[in-house]
């Protein structure tokens, strides 16, 4: 009988979504002549019952796809999960839209989300990683993470050319509440001299020190220093701030622990510290990082994970994550990702060893 699938976006969007809804649909279309069924906005419309009949060749009149390489999700996406007040009515969607399967592209916690629903409903459910965190367990990669790097690499190189001119420190703020992937690679491949992260906390005494050095020792009078959102002071710091200053007739340090955004509160610190003779500027990234075109490595993951995805549901292989391990496309239980997730920088692994290497100051050794 011909299969009726369900595909949705969940959590916050990122480039490379809509590559996978290509991807689905494409194969589940030509290779097995299923019907698919796009759900709008996640949970919201599962509840709502809502569908988008999508079809390979309806996207546009002269046959051209243009969603490969457009941005966001044309399903569009929600990271809110009140939805769930209502969970008899969802539960009761998957048969109420005579699904046969459900693919549902997220990242850690709204997989976690329908992962519990589908576990309650008896889904038929395949999961693709997505996030620009990429701290989805037990994939090296997930889509939309690589796309952000390429974006952050720009504006740093952008930036690096006006504080030369300037002899500024710039800070760029990057996402990232608790997994620092996003700052440590774009860091590490923008020429970072600092990379602060949420795994390996920082002190304000060894922040200024490096940055103090640069000067004197290296004649650096510029530095760009890449802070993730969810970057941590030392609690030496935070308990008694006034003891961090390495300048000696810097004004004592009396700011509380930030309250600010973490490159706002990082310039303020580093200024202090110098007595005011460095000038700092922040570039606060933030949604830039979810939008634009997804990269070639991002297309490529999602046209592979989405094609693998159907041919889980062809098998009946069901409460599998795509995943991408050692160069190859792999199915990875639903319940070990999401247990496991979110995945943190490994404080003592080879890119923190690499950029301790090369000088970048990234936080106290623990
Ligand atoms: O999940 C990715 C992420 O980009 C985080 O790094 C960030 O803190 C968050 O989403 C912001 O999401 P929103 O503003 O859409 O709630």
């Amino acid at each position: 009988m011909r299969k009726r699938i369900g595909i949705l976006t969940s959590g916050g969007d990122c480039p490379g979504l809509n590559c996978v809804i290509r991807a689905v649909v494409s194969h589940a279309t030509l290779t097995y002549d299923w019907e698919v069924l796009g759900i709008p906005y996640a949970t919201k419309g599962l509840l709502e019952r809502q569908t988008i009949a999508l079809n390979m060749h309806g996207w546009d009149l002269r046959g051209i796809d243009p969603l490969l390489n457009m941005g966001g999700t044309i399903l569009g996406t929600i990271n809110k999960g009140d939805t769930l007040a209502h969970i008899d009515e969802m539960l009761a969607s998957y048969e109420a839209l005579a699904l046969d399967a459900l693919i549902a592209i997220g990242g850690d916690g709204s997989l976690s989300i329908i992962n519990e629903l589908a576990t309650q409903g008896n889904w038929n459910l395949v999961a693709i990683p997505k996030t620009i965190d990429n701290d989805v367990a037990l994939t090296e990669r997930a889509i939309g993470f690589d796309t952000a790097v390429n974006t952050i690499v720009d504006a740093i190189n952008r930036l690096t050319f006006t504080a030369a001119s300037h002899d500024r420190v710039m800070i760029v703020e990057v996402m990232g509440r608790t997994a620092g992937h996003l700052a440590l690679h774009s860091g590490i491949a923008g020429g970072a001299d600092v990379i602060l992260i949420p795994e390996l906390a920082y002190t304000i005494k060894g922040l200024c020190q490096h940055i103090a050095e640069l000067r004197d020792r290296w004649q650096r009078k510029f530095a760009i220093v890449v802070v993730a959102e969810g970057a941590k002071l030392c609690m030496e710091d935070m308990s008694n701030t006034t003891n961090s200053s390495p300048a000696p007739n810097s004004p004592i340090l009396t700011l509380p622990p930030p309250k600010c955004g973490k490159g706002q509160y990082i310039a303020e610190q580093i200024a202090l510290c110098s007595g005011n003779l460095i000038d700092t500027r922040v570039s606060v990234l933030g949604h830039i990082q979810r939008g634009g075109i997804p990269s070639a490595l991002d297309r490529l993951t999602a046209t592979v994970f989405g094609k693998a995805a159907v041919d889980l549901v062809a098998k009946g292989q069901f409460g599998q994550m795509l995943a991408w391990q050692h160069g190859e496309v792999v199915a990875v239980p639903i319940q070990e990702a999401v247990a496991q997730s979110p995945l943190h920088v490994d404080p003592d692994g080879y890119l923190v060893q690499s950029a301790r290497s090369l000088g970048i100051y990234v936080g106290e050794k623990t």
